[in-house]
């Protein structure tokens, strides 16, 4: 789906973009998200956060090492 009219950028871009670890400034820059009419900024906000915060439980996920004892063992 589209999210950004305006580049016609969507959201599997976004989503890729957040998940390899751009900032939302990054996206706008490369892209031109939320750059023109700004129509699309609440939406791509949205979808960027939901990205890097599923990203976050990721990580942690697959490095349990990283963890203190008493999480690495439950
Ligand atoms: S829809 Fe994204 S800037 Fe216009």
């Amino acid at each position: 789906m589209i999210v950004c009219v305006c580049h016609r950028v969507s959201d599997h871009t976004i989503a890729r973009c957040a998940r390899s670890g751009m900032a939302f400034d990054d996206i706008q820059l490369e892209l031109g998200v939320a750059t023109q009419c700004g129509q699309c900024e609440s939406g791509a906000r949205a979808l960027w956060s939901e990205c890097t915060s599923h990203q976050a439980v990721a990580h942690i996920q697959l490095h349990p090492a990283k963890l203190p004892a008493q999480a690495a063992s439950a």
